[in-house]
């Protein structure tokens, strides 16, 4: 199996293209799912403080015997947790859950722009940054306003957004921004709840390449330029997922891919979500 290729970040750090997601394992089965996912190969892995998994996160690589540094660790700051001093103290709260000294990358999870607490969550991240607690930052589910906004006001341009993307949701406005301003898009929800799985485009390529519709839609994030971080309990699935660098996608097939877009979110709107 080709192994997955790092991408540079605006900051001068590398980010495996492919990684793993934690959302949703309960505390009993995280260990034992992230073991086998580092035990594939995956070595980025990630978390975030909501999910309520972080310990297992740090227990899972430390019984991996994989060295701290291969492992890029990725934990975010939930919405009730914005603000200067809410912040720092979710940072060092998840830094001593996960049991290292240093995150690879915290992200901002959501904007909650009600709460228009999101600059001042940035300006502590930059600052937590800087005294080393976190080596890259960055935000999720940010829309290109949100995105100008922190940038305009602190001049720290944030190293990847992670927004929903899937065939039905391909976001092509808001990723062209994000590329246009230097920094990695990183898929959440890749498949999209398989809601592209039958159709004509996505049977049509795993047909001709042999591969599962999966593989295909995460080939598909793959030649778009997406980072991506899919989710899987199963050893043979997270294996699958993986093994997706031995075939290319034609251009007419990455063409047929991008008419199933149709704006279709699987969770919620980033513009109304997160009231405290
Ligand atoms: N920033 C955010 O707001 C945000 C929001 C949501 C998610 N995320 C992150 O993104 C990660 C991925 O998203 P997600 O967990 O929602 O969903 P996902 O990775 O798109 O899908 C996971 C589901 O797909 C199944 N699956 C995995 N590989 C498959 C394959 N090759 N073929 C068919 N089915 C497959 C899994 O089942 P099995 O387990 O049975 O294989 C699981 O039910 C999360 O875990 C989390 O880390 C971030």
């Amino acid at each position: 199996m080709r192994s997955v290729p790092y991408v540079t970040l605006n900051d001068g750090q590398t980010m495996p293209q492919l990684g793993f997601g934690c959302w949703s394992f309960s505390q009993d089965e995280t260990t034992t799912v992230i073991l086998s996912a580092l035990e594939a190969g995956y070595r980025l892995i990630d978390g975030a403080f909501m999910y309520g998994n972080e310990a297992q996160m740090g227990e899972a690589l430390r019984a991996s015997g994989i060295k701290r540094d291969d492992v890029f660790l990725t934990t975010k700051v939930w919405n009730s947790d914005h603000g200067r001093t809410k912040t720092r103290a979710s940072v060092e709260r998840s830094l001593k859950s996960i049991g290292v000294d240093q995150l690879n990358l915290v992200l901002i999870h959501w904007p909650a722009p009600m709460n228009d607490l999101y600059v001042e969550t940035w300006q502590t991240l930059i600052a937590l940054k800087k005294e080393g607690l976190i080596r890259s930052i960055g935000v999720s589910n940010f829309n290109a306003d949100h995105l100008e906004r922190i940038i305009n006001e602190t001049g720290e341009v944030p190293v990847i957004n992670q927004i929903e993307i899937n065939p039905a949701l391909q976001q092509n406005a808001l990723r062209a921004a994000c590329t246009a301003r230097g920094f990695v898009v990183q898929a959440w929800t890749p498949f999209g709840k398989g809601r592209s799985f039958d159709s004509a485009p996505i049977r049509a390529a795993a047909a001709r390449t042999g591969k599962s519709p999966g593989q295909v839609i995460l080939r598909w994030h793959m030649q778009l330029g997406n980072a991506t971080i899919p989710r899987s309990a199963n050893p043979d699935r997270q294996a699958d997922n993986l093994n997706i660098f031995d075939f290319e996608l034609t251009k007419d097939e990455m063409a047929a891919i991008a008419t199933l877009d149709e704006g279709f979110r699987t969770g919620p709107d980033p513009l109304v979500f997160g009231a405290d």
